[in-house]
């Protein structure tokens, strides 16, 4: 997608010198920043500190963790090393032990030659695979939207909530939960986002508006709590979210505070959607709240507030009394009984129908 009217990805690979590349989201939105992931080691660092992060994306790195890890040595005591330490970067999102499964399931019954170079083109066709999936994500979406779009008075635009960032920042590109709406937007179909701001991080205030902005998708940011009396005053026409894993019967788990805004749409008859690719789809697990690892974070993220100031300095403040304690999951699952649908490259799950359409 577009940054300063310069198409961009997330990740990307030189293939002539092999070096990776990734935008470190820890600045955005106030600075455009980016590293090169050198060593299997600074790749499992960007995806626990999150200068990578979003499940897709997450995937994405670790693929080309596994490829770096071959470089450096590719033996078989290595696949096991550096899967494990990719493995382990972050809990909860199911697209990381995906993505280094496909790797080490590939190079197992390779000689350890011919590792290094079988690891950097399987890593480039997952890339390559994922802005395809998100772009078919984004034709089964749109269907969604233009429905919505048919029963609204001319001029109105569609309102669709969002939460996080389920954006082109979260995937290689395009993004699961933006695609419906840049598939939406290009095709000249009047939408206007909600972005949750999406505490504690607030991926939706920084990441969100930063993408939206800089793709011309009109939109405007509202604090968390505020979903609900935009429902309730009807000024919201459908919410779509991404996932970080869901259960083979549908249950969500998403952004912390995902929850809170399905129960609000069904309370209000609003449909709510989850838009991911099948590889977020964990086919080992049924029931999201017992089996599902809810990763719990750093307390500083609940009781500071990062930002900027006016003379540009990105400062961190208390937003509590000194000492206060805290509690930090970054994650929620969203049943299954309270999803309309879900979005995937295969097209539109119900899985309260247990049917696909
Ligand atoms: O903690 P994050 O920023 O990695 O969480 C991201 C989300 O919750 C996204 O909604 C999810 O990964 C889907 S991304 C297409």
């Amino acid at each position: 997608m577009l940054v300063d009217g310069k198409q961009h990805k997330a990740i990307w690979c030189n293939l002539s010198t092999g070096q990776v590349f990734v935008i470190d989201q820890r600045h955005l939105p106030h600075s455009f920043i980016i590293n090169e992931l050198a060593t299997v080691d600074e790749f499992v660092f960007a995806i626990r500190d999150m200068i990578v992060r979003g499940a897709p994306l997450i995937g994405v790195t670790a693929a080309y963790g596994m490829a770096m890890a071959m470089n450096e040595d590719s033996s078989d005591e290595n696949i096991a090393l550096a899967s494990s330490k990719l493995k382990g970067a972050r809990p909860t999102a199911v697209n990381l032990s995906w993505a280094v499964d496909r790797v080490v399931a590939c190079l197992d019954c390779l000689p350890p030659a011919d590792r290094p170079g079988v690891a950097i083109d399987l890593a480039e066709r997952m890339s390559q695979e994922d802005v395809k999936k998100n772009i078919q994500i984004g034709r089964n979406g749109v269907a969604l939207i233009e429905d919505i779009g048919r029963s609204k008075p001319v001029g109105e635009p569609i309102r669709i909530l969002t939460h996080c960032n389920a954006g082109w920042l979260a995937t290689v590109d395009r993004g699961t939960a933006t695609a419906p709406i840049y598939e939406a937007h290009e095709r000249g179909i009047n939408v206007e986002v909600w972005v949750d701001e999406t505490r504690p991080r607030n991926q939706g205030a920084s990441l969100t508006c930063w993408e939206l902005q800089h793709n011309g998708v009109p939109h405007k940011l509202i604090v968390d709590n505020a979903a609900g009396h935009l429902m309730q005053h009807g000024m919201v026409d459908l919410v779509i979210v991404g996932s970080d894993r869901t259960t083979s019967a549908g249950d969500v788990c998403n952004k912390i505070g995902t929850y809170l805004k399905a129960l609000a749409a069904r309370e209000n008859g609003i449909p709510f959607y989850a838009a991911m690719p099948t590889s977020t789809i964990d086919p080992d697990i049924v029931d999201g709240l017992t089996e599902i690892p809810i990763e719990e974070r750093g307390l500083e993220e609940v009781t500071n507030l990062q930002g900027q100031l006016d003379n540009g300095e990105i400062v961190s403040v208390k937003i509590c009394p000194n000492g206060t304690d805290a509690l930090n999951p970054a994650f929620d699952v969203t049943p299954r009984h309270l999803i309309t649908g879900i979005i995937t490259e295969n097209g539109l799950w119900h899985p309260r129908l247990g049917a696909f359409s």
